[in-house]
């Protein structure tokens, strides 16, 4: 069969994959530690459950506005206002089968070929893949953990040209942990002002920041962006939610329209019974993400002070979401029974057949110095895999 091209511009996404590989070998009865989810461990709270199986009894199981049922845009709205003090009106609102399938709207909708996509690295996998699906080129802005993965205006300035169409910034950021300050975001903002481009900013794990920072995306601290920004977000991160799949987008009407009508050709409306539970999720009580984050915050404090104690690793001090992004290329070059570890790959391979714990290799994120566990498992399953990285590593040459 020949397939179309663009089946082959793309890959999979890779920690979706792994994630996959870690539950294949789990089902056959191997005792692998896996570092690989991009989701809570926690069950979605109770009263959200609830909301959905009320949703099904009291008949909400048919057809739906394409781009949102009106109770969850205004469940949205308020959410908006309350958490981020922005305005935001029913057509400037658009739900989704979850950030992702919102986001694959987006790119749809705004580029095309000969548009460019500044995308600061490391980057969370579908970004860079998105952009391809719609024609378009992704233009990376490189960070390391010796500027805490962030961007600063400079690179910025530096990677527009008159083909940019969008700024993709994610805080707290899959896969690096960072987040960005009150300050760096105007001071970014300030550039943003000086040219024409769209932001995307990327909100889905802003309930779960440590440190006691505060969150705040772009148009909080630079307001006359509002009209050319779009804010994505979700239930799933937040509200232990992934499989319900409620993404949004807060943005310009024209854009937000496009958006719609490009989901009236696909997917048509999220689920009903989903879109219940996440307004629910949404005007309910909150207690359980508060509960989620004092747990998530535990583990990263735990995970960091392990990974910076093995030899030859370092550890950036996350501040959100549930991922650290180790540098682990001191043992690159280094070899076990002959075969040498020349990369993220490698290591991951050798960490999984030797070690039996399952990790992203940095590559998939634009960055092979490093790789991502995610710290969405239990405390006890986290102390194991760090010693068992711990005993790997040194049994490398
Ligand atoms: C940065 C980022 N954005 C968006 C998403 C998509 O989330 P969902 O489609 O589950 O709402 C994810 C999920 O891993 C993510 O890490």
């Amino acid at each position: 069969m020949k397939l179309a091209d663009r089946v082959n511009k793309i890959q999979p996404s890779p920690t979706l994959a792994i994630d996959a590989k870690a539950k294949a070998l789990k089902a056959q009865g191997v005792d692998v530690i896996g570092f690989g989810a991009g989701e809570p461990d926690f069950d979605t709270p109770a009263n959200i459950r609830e909301a959905g199986k009320k949703a099904i009894d009291a008949g909400f199981t048919r057809y739906m506005p394409v781009g949102g049922a009106d109770d969850l845009k205004d469940a949205i709205i308020a959410k908006m206002k309350k958490d981020h003090g922005l305005e935001y009106s029913r057509d400037e609102i658009s739900v989704a089968c979850g950030a992702k399938h919102t986001l694959y709207n987006i790119s749809q909708a705004l580029i095309q070929e000969g548009d460019e996509v500044i995308i600061p690295a490391p980057y969370w996998v579908s970004y860079p893949d998105q952009v391809v699906l719609a024609g378009g080129t992704s233009v990376f802005i490189e960070t390391g953990e010796e500027t805490a993965f962030k961007i600063t205006p400079a690179q910025l300035e530096k990677a527009v040209t008159p083909k940019t169409k969008a700024l993709i910034l994610n805080s707290p950021c899959n896969p690096t942990g960072t987040s960005y300050t009150e300050e760096e975001l105007k001071a970014i903002g300030q550039v943003c002002l000086k040219h024409d481009f769209l932001i995307i900013s990327d909100d889905i794990y802003e309930r779960l920041i440590y440190d006691g920072l505060k969150f705040a995306n772009i148009v909080q601290v630079v307001p006359e962006l509002k009209s050319r920004t779009v804010v994505v977000n979700g239930v799933s991160k937040t509200y232990a939610m992934t499989g319900w799949r409620i993404g949004y987008a807060c943005g310009p009407k024209e854009l937000i329209g496009a958006m719609t009508k490009m989901q009236s050709q696909s997917t048509s409306n999220a689920t009903s019974i989903a879109q219940k539970a996440s307004v629910e999720a949404l005007n309910g009580p909150q207690e359980a993400v508060a509960a989620m984050k004092v747990e998530f915050e535990k583990r990263r404090t735990y995970i960091v002070e392990r990974l910076n104690a093995m030899p030859g690793v370092t550890c950036f001090r996350s501040t959100g979401a549930f991922y650290v992004f180790p540098n682990f290329s001191a043992v690159y070059g280094k070899s076990f029974n002959g075969k040498v570890i020349s990369n993220s790959t490698d290591f991951a391979a050798y960490l999984l057949e030797e070690a039996k714990v399952a990790l992203v290799p940095g590559v998939a994120f634009g960055a092979d110095k490093y790789a991502r566990l995610s710290y969405a498992i239990s405390m006890e399953n986290i102390k194991k895999g760090m010693d068992r990285i711990e005993e790997a590593i040194k049994n490398l040459k």
